[in-house]
Order: structure tokens, then sequence, then C-alpha cells
């Protein structure tokens, strides 16, 4: 009697230890794996090429100021000016060609001195293997420069593991309502 009370103990000890060391290792916060062991094919290099459509005029603007400074309208570079945009990516520069992707995100004038604007948005690409994949842009974007870079820090889909860069040249900027077309040349790095 005893001893079986002392063998049930004994059971009921090493249950409780098993599955407290099964409780520590479903608990552990991180690991370290072999770069082998993940899924991975070789890292290569993409060349994107699209055409941005930042719409801020007419009756579907796709760029709309939701956020200003009290000085951002006396500012000379309208600095505190935070615009939201949900921009259309193209394959060629007309407004009608065919969508690759979106631009979502914000931008934010965040220069005193020149035009000056700091982007934090992401590329949603809607086309073949693309589809549903994204990179993340933060960068500096002095929009009056001829040639503009700006950071690629990160990406999702077929881009994990993503970085590189991002060169915007603007293809055509209406002056009286502020509609812009932007050329890119994406370069990245991902697996
Ligand atoms: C500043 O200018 C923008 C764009 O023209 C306008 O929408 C906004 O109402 C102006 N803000 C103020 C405080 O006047
Ligand atoms: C992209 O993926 C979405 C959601 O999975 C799907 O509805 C859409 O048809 C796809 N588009 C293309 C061009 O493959
Ligand atoms: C530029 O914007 C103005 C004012 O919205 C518009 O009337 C004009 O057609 C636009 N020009 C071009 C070339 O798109």
């Amino acid at each position: 009697m005893a001893q079986t009370l002392l063998k049930q103990n004994h059971i009921i000890l090493l249950v409780l230890l098993f599955s407290l060391l099964i409780e520590g290792e479903s608990h552990k916060f991180s690991r370290n794996l072999s770069p082998k062991s993940f899924p991975f094919k070789k890292e290569k290099i993409s060349h994107l090429h699209f055409y941005f459509h930042d719409i801020v005029g007419g009756d579907h603007p796709t760029a709309v100021r939701v956020a200003e400074a009290t000085i951002t309208n006396t500012s000379h570079s309208l600095f505190g000016a935070l615009v939201m945009i949900d921009d259309p990516l193209t394959v060629g520069p007309e407004r009608t060609s065919k969508i690759v992707g979106r631009a979502q995100g914000l931008y934010a004038s965040a220069d005193l001195d020149e035009f000056g604007l700091t982007m934090v948005l992401n590329y949603v690409f809607v086309e073949g293997k693309y589809n549903g994949s994204t990179l993340s842009i933060l960068g500096r974007n002095q929009v009056m420069s001829s040639v503009r870079e700006m950071s690629i820090v990160g990406g999702t889909g077929l881009f994990r593991f993503a970085r590189g860069y991002a060169l915007a040249k603007t293809y055509f900027l209406n002056i009286s309502n502020g509609d812009a077309v932007v050329e890119y040349n994406v370069y990245v790095t991902h697996y």
C-alpha cells in the first residue's frame, strides 16, 4: 500500500517535472536557427520599374492632406503638412496604364528650408507573382532634385528580408493642382 502510494507520487512528480519542462520550452522567447534550416533559396536582386501617380486635384484624389501645422500654409516648404496616400503604381506613365500596385502610407513635409518630404509607405503589389507582396519605404524625398534616393527597409511575401533603394524622378508635374507622375527604379535584394 505504502509502496504503491510512493510509486504514484513518483509518477505524479515525474509528470509534473515533464510538464514544467514542456511549459518552459513553449514559453521560450527566442532561439537560434541555422540558415540552412530556413526554407530559402539563393538571395537575388530584382529591378522594378513603375510610375507613381500622386493625384492631389480633381474629384478623386489619391493623396489627401490629413493634418498640418499652424505655420504650414505660410511656410514656403509647407513644413508640417501630412499627406495620406493610396497612389496607383502603373507600368507606363499614363494614368490609364496597367496598375501593378499601390503606394499606401504617408508623406510629410519635414524640411524647414527647402521642399523635402519624409516618406513612410508600403508598395503593395497586385500583379503576377508579386501579387500580395509588399515593400516598405522609409526615406527622404527632396522633391525639387532631379533624382531622389529612398531606402527600402523591408518587405513581405516574395520580398521577405528585402532591402535596397528606390530612385525617384519626376516625370510630370501639374503646377496648378500639384498632380505628379514620378518614375521609380527600385533595386532590391531578397530571396
Ligand atoms: C492650408 O491650405 C490647404 C491647402 O490649400 C487648405 O486645405 C487648408 O484649409 C489651409 N489651412 C488653413 C488653416 O488655412
Ligand atoms: C491578386 O490576389 C488577389 C487576392 O488573392 C486576387 O483576388 C486577385 O485576383 C489577384 N490579382 C491578380 C492580377 O492575380
Ligand atoms: C493641370 O491642372 C489643372 C487644374 O486642375 C487642369 O485644368 C489641367 O487640365 C491640368 N493639366 C494637365 C496637363 O493635366
